[in-house]
């Protein structure tokens, strides 16, 4: 058995869209750079997860293999970091029921998900639980399960889900309390947030932050001519051609910036400010940038796409590396519970 001291990072991805540039600059690249540091890391899709929404067997499936294509594509290397479908690791679902006997009801009332679906009812006059199946309801427990069965310390997440990695460690602390003299204790996990002034956020095609929810993004693995008919819809003001422009205020300046290198990026702040650079020409540079930079990406993304590809051997390979350290944590449970 290898004794580490270094911490574990763990983090989910939930296969519910097509993977955009909002993505890969707000999640995958930070947490791929995260992964590659100090860290033992483990990175999943959480596959069972999306299954609270997604209705659509063939849509699930491939969403869940299309992110985890991404994933690879944009340079997560399975040999390092443990790279795994949450589905693949059926013992979850063993200490998830030990974990929803000793969790509260009320904590789960308070969490964020379910109680903005209930308080939407309430406004709308219709039942508090319309439409709320038990999976929304349970999906903190889940998501605790995932952290705490793989012993993570750490858990990269944006802020939306800083209160499911709370609800985590109290059951970490609950469990700990109750059986932790039992011969084992769960580390307390704890969320790790990126700070809001990294500049990690694009502006989507209607200036706001890119997302799907306003369904305002770029895909990330459009054919370049998809991609270029999209980047001439972002919004631009009227400003003639001639005229000086405040790059800053332009989300096609603001897309380049994040994709273009240092110096390719100052000198277009400096050609719009000194004006007689069109919002056309801007767009037409910003296309070839994306094209440039996702270009090698894409190959490689459908080529993880074809069926029997190095992905299906990456995925069963962190899988069953996953699915022994998640047995041996439950093996303890089971034990310290009184059932063995
Ligand atoms: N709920 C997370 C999301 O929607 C995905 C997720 C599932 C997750 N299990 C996790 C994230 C465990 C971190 C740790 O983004």
């Amino acid at each position: 058995m290898i004794v580490t001291a270094r911490k574990t990072s763990l983090t989910g991805i939930k296969p519910t869209g097509e993977p955009h540039l909002g993505n890969l600059i707000g999640a995958i690249e930070p947490a791929i750079e995260m992964a590659a540091g100090d860290y033992e890391s483990l990175y999943f899709i959480a596959d069972y997860h999306a299954l609270t929404t997604a209705r659509d067997p063939e849509q699930l499936a491939h969403w869940t293999r299309s992110v985890a294509a991404t994933w690879l594509a944009a340079g997560l290397d399975p040999q390092r970091t443990v790279f795994y479908r949450q589905s693949d690791v059926p013992e979850t679902f063993e200490l998830s029921w030990v974990f929803s006997c000793i969790t509260g009801k009320g904590l789960m009332n308070r969490a964020h998900a379910y109680k903005a679906a209930r308080d939407a009812n309430v406004a709308a006059g219709d039942d508090p639980d319309a439409g709320v199946n038990m999976g929304l309801y349970n999906y903190p427990i889940l998501m605790a399960v995932d952290i705490l069965i793989m012993e993570a310390h750490l858990v990269p997440v944006g802020r939306d889900q800083q209160q499911h990695v709370e609800i985590a460690a109290d059951i970490a602390g609950s469990y700990n309390h109750l059986y932790g003299d039992r011969g084992y204790r769960f580390p307390v996990p704890e969320a790790v947030i990126p700070p809001e002034t990294t500049g990690h956020t694009l502006p989507g095609l209607d200036g706001r932050k890119m997302s799907k929810s306003y369904d305002n993004y770029i895909p990330l693995f459009l054919a370049a001519p998809k991609l270029r008919k999209l980047v001439r819809r972002i919004p631009t003001d009227s400003t003639p051609v001639e005229d000086p422009k405040d790059p800053d205020s332009s989300a096609v300046f603001q897309i380049l910036a994040q994709f273009a290198p240092d110096d390719v990026v100052a000198d277009t702040r400096a050609r719009l400010e000194a004006g007689g650079v069109g919002w056309g020409e801007l767009k037409n540079q910003l296309a070839d940038v994306l094209e440039e930079r996702l270009a090698p990406m894409r190959e490689r993304y459908e080529a993880l796409m074809e069926p029997g590809s190095e992905l299906d051997d990456a995925l069963a390979q962190g899988g069953a590396i996953a699915r022994e350290r998640a047995a041996r944590v439950l093996r303890s449970v089971r034990h310290a519970v009184g059932i063995s």
